[in-house]
């Protein structure tokens, strides 16, 4: 099977779309975007929305399912409202399988191309519940249900724990990715150890400091680009698989056309070690 990773540079996050989560799917799908990140979690995210904005994409043929990667994520009690994809009464294996299935069935497909596991269970270990769910997850991927597996807001402390349980290592890890934390570096050498793709969130709400800074803004000037697109293309330059939840078609086609956009490497590294 061809990497599913090959032909992809940009997620398209749904998060906090509401009703309008369907139109905009389907205009990220129009854009270009070939890969959207969502999760059963309705407290943040419409997934059923995600997967109306899909239909219609594939109605009129902008795409086929198997051109896009999709992924979802699992998301523990605490972290939902009162709309719960599964039954908290039910043991951890069980509400994955459940999320999952209310996933697929959001989707309108048989298989995502990657689940997550939203969170581990508390903010500093890898617990028996993460090692329960991990588990189910495994599981839920060697049935054909997921392609690849990841885990989010993670530190590199529970997954130096996960690797040295014997557990399996995640093809990704996708945080909330800091400029004054050298940009997650402590979690992206570990990613880079393990051949793990590494995805950054709020990569501009993160850092409005890096996107107001002086000597950037007059550098992306001289590229004729945006400090958006400066940050976007620093981040594949390093080699992380960014996300943007642009509502603005505009941006929409900024964001992408950030790939193209070749930094020199000097500023490549200016901008690794803008915290110090
Ligand atoms: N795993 C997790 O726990 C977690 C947590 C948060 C987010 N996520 C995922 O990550 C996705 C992205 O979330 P995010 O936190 O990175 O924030 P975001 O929703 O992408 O917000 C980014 C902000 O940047 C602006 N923006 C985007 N492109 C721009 C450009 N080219 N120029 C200027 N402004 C631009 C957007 O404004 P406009 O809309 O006006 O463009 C928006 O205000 C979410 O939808 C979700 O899928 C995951």
């Amino acid at each position: 099977m061809p990497s599913p990773l090959l032909s992809l540079d940009f997620l398209y996050g749904t998060a906090w779309k509401e009703e309008r989560t369907a139109a905009l799917t389907e205009l990220a799908v129009r854009t270009g975007f070939r890969g959207i990140d969502t999760a059963n979690q309705r407290r943040h995210y419409f997934e059923a929305g995600v997967g109306e904005g899909l239909t219609a994409a594939y109605r009129v043929g902008v795409v086929t399912r198997a051109e896009l990667f999709l992924q979802t994520k699992f998301t523990y009690r605490r972290g939902q409202d009162h709309r719960l994809p599964y039954d908290p009464a039910a043991s951890l294996t069980v509400q994955v399988a459940q999320s999952l299935a209310g996933s697929l069935e959001h989707l309108d497909t048989h298989y995502v191309d990657s689940f997550v596991l939203h969170g581990p269970a508390s903010g500093h270990e890898w617990s028996e519940a993460d090692a329960e769910v991990w588990e189910a997850m495994r599981k839920e991927r060697d049935a054909g249900r997921a392609r690849l597996l990841g885990i989010s807001n993670v530190t590199v402390q529970q997954l130096e724990q996960l690797a040295s349980s014997g557990a399996e290592i995640p093809t990704f890890v996708q945080n909330r990715c800091f400029a004054r934390l050298g940009w997650d570096r402590d979690v992206r050498t570990f990613c880079d150890r393990h051949k793990i793709t590494y995805q950054g969130f709020s990569l501009l709400t993160a850092n409005p400091e890096v996107l107001q800074h002086a000597p950037l803004m007059t550098l992306a000037a001289q590229l004729e680009a945006t400090p958006a697109q400066v940050i976007f293309s620093f981040a594949h330059a390093v080699g992380m698989l960014p996300l943007t939840g642009t509502s603005s078609a505009e941006h929409m086609i900024a964001d992408l056309a950030s790939v193209r956009l070749a930094l020199p490497q000097a500023l490549v590294q200016a901008i690794e070690s803008i915290a110090g």
